[in-house]
């Protein structure tokens, strides 16, 4: 039995959500450990897609209990109607844990985010806007709110009055919003914790004796190595620990539970949101080329890249292999899946990043300073592409094109990692498993 954390490689949106459903059925246990509802993904059910954004997937399959785990921020409105759709749709959530010890996102952090985007203007994150990051602000400046706080009306009561004493105040001094009273964010939130007492547990306590009995842990990352808090491209990030080193934190279980780490990555790189992208290829509203404009435009109509949280519309771009080594190390990846690679049929040839260059120096590896990144110009491989070839069909490593076989090859030789999946297509079953034990 293996306990494995699954992580998004890039700038999230890799498809961790196929992934995860491709596997997490095998695991007695499926933990969020960080993030909230920015994240979004999309589940099978049937011939139903449902799109889950705090669950935990293992909500989906029987044998498998959902945790929640205390590194996640929990808009508790969101995860009821979250669990109401499940209910409606016939998946139970009754087996659902959530750690007492998550922090609670209020409608201040909402607003505040909305209007700290707003105040930075042509500099904003892009956020999701759902409260994460002044959620997070709270938590660590020893502030927040938890779940628990939700079980004792009067603690509640109390951590209600003291944050508006400054919360309001810089709501209306600073941004000229609303306010709130304290009576009406009891009134919404009271029932919230009643619902969701029963669910409230101490899920490290929980996880420790699952692994003592050999039961099985999947961690299931949200986001992407690159909007890790720390190890991300700062400050276009989001508020979390993404990388697998959060899984640790955001459950409370030791590094030597652990025994792989799956990295989600796609066939090229998207991103949402603002900040550094290399290998970018602009649209054509964004300032790229006209040729530039062409290649986003294909990645984004063929690959679908419009986000299931916000509808945007992602940035697209080539591979980058800088990127891929970076995360190779800073989540100590065993095993990559490499997904969408059909998406890159539609192309004669294909670029990948090597390396970057920037005021006449080469950087093979993570640039320490951000704004060589900012001002990196990509060193590109041109790969032969499988143009007009289905690969969608492909079931067997054997069966792909040679020029397909070959660029998975190069992408593991010039990353160090195992490309132990490759997905061809959003089906289950439209995928090559390579070398995957567990
Ligand atoms: P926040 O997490 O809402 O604070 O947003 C911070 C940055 O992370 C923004 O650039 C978002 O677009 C990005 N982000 C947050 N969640 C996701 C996700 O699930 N996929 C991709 N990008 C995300």
């Amino acid at each position: 039995m293996t306990n494995t954390v699954l992580v998004g490689a890039q700038w999230g949106d890799e498809g961790k959500g196929k992934v995860t459903d491709l596997i997490a059925h095998d695991y007695d246990f499926v933990v969020r450990f960080q993030g909230g509802n920015n994240a979004g993904h999309t589940v099978i059910h049937g011939d139903r897609k449902l799109a889950l954004h705090l669950m935990p997937s293992g909500v989906m399959y029987e044998q498998s209990t959902p945790v929640i785990g205390n590194g996640v921020v929990v808009d508790p409105g969101v995860l009821i109607k979250e669990m109401a759709m499940l209910e409606a749709e016939g998946i139970s959530c009754k087996k659902l844990k959530i750690s007492c010890d998550a922090h609670i996102i209020m409608p201040y952090h909402k607003d505040l985010d909305g209007a700290d985007e707003k105040r930075l203007g042509e500099n904003q994150i892009g956020t999701t806007k759902r409260g994460i990051g002044p959620c997070y602000q709270d938590k660590v400046a020893r502030k927040g709110i938890r779940l628990q706080d939700l079980m004792d009306e009067r603690i509640f009561r109390l951590k209600v009055e003291t944050a508006l004493s400054q919360k309001n105040a810089i709501l209306q001094k600073v941004y000229g919003l609303h306010t709130y009273t304290v009576e009406e964010i009891c009134d919404e939130y009271l029932p919230y914790g009643n619902i969701l007492r029963p669910y409230m547990a101490e899920t490290s306590q929980l996880l420790d004796d699952a692994l003592r009995a050999g039961k099985s842990i999947l961690f299931e990352g949200a986001q992407g190595t690159l909007l890790d808090i720390d190890h991300g491209t700062y400050p276009f990030v989001t508020s979390s620990s993404c990388c697998a080193g959060g899984a640790l934190t955001g459950t409370g279980v030791g590094p030597k539970a652990i025994d792989r780490v799956l990295g989600i990555e796609k066939a090229y790189v998207t991103r949402v949101g603002a900040g550094p992208f290399p290998t970018e290829q602009r649209y054509a509203e964004d300032g790229g080329s006209p040729e530039e404009a062409a290649i986003g435009e294909l990645l984004c109509q063929e690959g679908h890249e419009f986000g299931v949280t916000t509808g945007r519309k992602r940035r697209c771009g080539w591979f980058d292999a800088v990127i891929g080594r970076y995360a190779v190390e800073v989540n100590g990846l065993t095993d990559v899946a490499l997904t969408k690679l059909d998406v890159l049929s539609a192309f004669d040839t294909i670029k990948v990043c090597v390396a970057y260059e920037c005021e006449g120096k080469r950087y093979d590896y993570f640039p320490m300073q951000q704004s060589v990144l900012f001002h990196a110009k990509p060193i590109y491989e041109e790969l032969p592409g499988w143009k007009g070839q289905d690969i969608t069909g492909c079931r067997a490593f054997e069966e792909l094109p040679a020029n397909a076989q070959a660029y998975v090859k190069h992408l593991e030789e010039i990353t160090g990692a195992n490309m132990s999946f490759v997905s061809v297509g959003p089906d289950r079953d439209q995928t090559i498993v390579r070398n995957w034990y567990r």
